[in-house]
Parts: C-alpha cells; sequence; structure tokens
C-alpha cells in the first residue's frame, strides 16, 4: 500500500535508539528522506550507518535540553532537505523518582527536554512547512495514567496535550496536522532503566517487575518499537487526512479510562 510517505521530507528526534530509531527507519523504508538527531554523537553516528543501508539518511546532533541546538537541527534539516514536511518528535527520557526525590534542577532540567524542545521544534519547522505539513509528538501513556516514579513524566508530559491541542487549532489554516501519540510499555533500552529501578526500589528481580507489569497489559506482553513507530507513520500518510489534535494511546490496552 503506498502510504504518500515517498520523498517527504522527515526530522526524527531522540532517533539513535528505540521508539525513535524504529520510526526513522519505517519512514526510510517507505521511501521518505529522513534526518536523524540525538545527543550522544558516537550513538547517532552507529544509527547512521545502519540506517543509510535502507535509505536517504543524514544526522544532525542536537541536545534536545537546548534551545539553541533544537533551533539549529531544524534549520540544518532544512538546509538538508530543502524544505520540512514531517517533524516526527521523541524526546528522552526524563530521570525516574517521585517529586520527594526530584531536585529542583531535576524539574528544570525535565521542563526543557519534555515540553521546551517540543514548543521549540514545532515553531521551528512550521517556518519550512510551505505546503501544509505532519507534526507527530511521542509522550507517554503517562497523559493519561501516571506511573509510580515517573513524576517528571507523569507531570510535565501533560503539558504536551494542551501543546497539541494549542497547535493543532493554530496550524489547521496552514494544513499543518498535529497530532501525538501515547505510547505503553515498549521494549528499548528506556524499559529495562526503569525494571532495574522499580526491582532496585521493590528488592525483587528483574524478571518479577516485568511479569507484573506484562500482567497489567490486557494484551498481555510489550510492544515493540515497530508498532509504536507504524501509528506515528499512520499519523504522517495520505491514509490519515482529517485527524488533527488528536493523542492516540498505543499501549496494548493498559490505560484503564474510557475516553
Ligand atoms: N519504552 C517505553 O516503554 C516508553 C513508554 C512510554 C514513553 N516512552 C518515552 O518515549 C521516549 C523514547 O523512549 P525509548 O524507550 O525509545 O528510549 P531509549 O531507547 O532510551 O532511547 C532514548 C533516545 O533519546 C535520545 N536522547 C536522550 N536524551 C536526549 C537529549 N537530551 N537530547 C536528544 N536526544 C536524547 C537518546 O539518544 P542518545 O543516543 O543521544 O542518548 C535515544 O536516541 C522517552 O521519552 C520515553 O520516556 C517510552
Amino acid at each position: 500500500m503506498d502510504l504518500g510517505i515517498r520523498n517527504k521530507r522527515v526530522i526524527v528526534t531522540a532517533a539513535s535508539r528505540g521508539i525513535g530509531y524504529a520510526t526513522a527507519k519505517r519512514f526510510l523504508e517507505e521511501g521518505a528522506r529522513v534526518v536523524i538527531s540525538s545527543h550522544d554523537e558516537n550513538k547517532l553516528k552507529e544509527a547512521y550507518s545502519k540506517l543509510r543501508e535502507i535509505g536517504e539518511v543524514h544526522y544532525v546532533k542536537a541536545d534536545l535540553t537546548s534551545v539553541d541546538e533544537v533551533i539549529n537541527l531544524v534549520r540544518k534539516s532544512n538546509d538538508i532537505l530543502g524544505g520540512i514536511d514531517v517533524l516526527a518528535y521523541v524526546t528522552g527520557s526524563p530521570k525516574p523518582g517521585n517529586f520527594l526525590e526530584l531536585s529542583d534542577n531535576d524539574w528544570e532540567e525535565g521542563f526543557k527536554l519534555l515540553l521546551m524542545s517540543a514548543v521549540v521544534a514545532i515553531r521551528e519547522s512550521v517556518k519550512y512547512m510551505r505546503s501544509g505539513g505532519r507534526i507527530i509528538l511521542s509522550t507517554s501513556m503517562t497523559l493519561r495514567q501516571p506511573i509510580d516514579n515517573l513524576d517528571l513524566s507523569n507531570v510535565i508530559r501533560l503539558s504536551l496535550a494542551g501543546l497539541i491541542k494549542s497547535a493543532s487549532k493554530l496550524l489547521a489554516p496552514r494544513g499543518i496536522l498535529v497530532n501525538g501519540i501515547m505510547p505503553g510499555w515498549t521494549l528499548t533500552e528506556r524499559v529495562d532503566q526503569l525494571v532495574k529501578d522499580r526491582a532496585r526500589r521493590q528488592g525483587k528481580k528483574e524478571e518479577e517487575v516485568i511479569a507484573e507489569i506484562t500482567k497489567e497489559i490486557p494484551m498481555a506482553r510489550m510492544a515493540q518499537p515497530e508498532e509504536v513507530a507504524n501509528v506515528i507513520l499512520f499519523l504522517a500518510s495520505s491514509l490519515s487526512t482529517y485527524v488533527t489534535g488528536a493523542i492516540i494511546p498505543v499501549d496494548g490496552g493498559i490505560t484503564r479510562c474510557t475516553f
């Protein structure tokens, strides 16, 4: 099936590993022209070496906690690709911890990583979306259901729902659709980190923690990163022409709220 993604000019952030990497890979498989980004240059180059086997990919190093680097990423991507059609925005993970443990500095870093980077990435990208465009923010199931000891995510990520709504209304007249996804448990290095943290806190084995988590998921398994990436692709594709301001759960049914 032609998803209408061939030759689209795409930025994927936090793309050296995990959900971002899978997203860049899927865009390349569909024939898009892609700029990947993350903040560790060595890991970014490793990802680039693998992805260049699939299609036209470029890399620009950018730490999402730096406004200047996010601006530079978008400008350079525009220079490289000759415009921008899609911003597939993924971030790094905030530090685990509850609000009694987290420092003021942790909150400031969390704000920069999770919210400010999204504001700047959207604001800069739309300057180069001259004939419509798609913006997809990958957030988290914590938008709907807090997770213990992930208070930076539980609190700050909620603001992305407001950003998606505000941006979608503002940008709809320009043909730019803005949506989000809320991944649930997805098999990446982030999950390894969270499982280790929970095992340490609760004095349990990692296998026990994994079994407890999957017991809560109606589909009884975690997602593969590609399963999350495919929903981002859908929102960037010609199959999705009347969806904006939406935030789609991709969580195997784990969030219990009705809407
Ligand atoms: N996996 C899950 O179950 C799950 C569920 C819901 C939400 N999420 C969220 O989805 C996002 C991606 O998760 P993941 O599981 O794919 O994580 P991951 O496998 O740990 O990958 C994280 C990616 O973020 C990049 N990154 C980290 N800090 C960065 C920074 N300051 N600036 C730029 N890039 C940075 C990393 O690049 P470097 O190589 O530069 O470190 C890497 O590419 C995270 O925000 C996570 O909290 C994950």
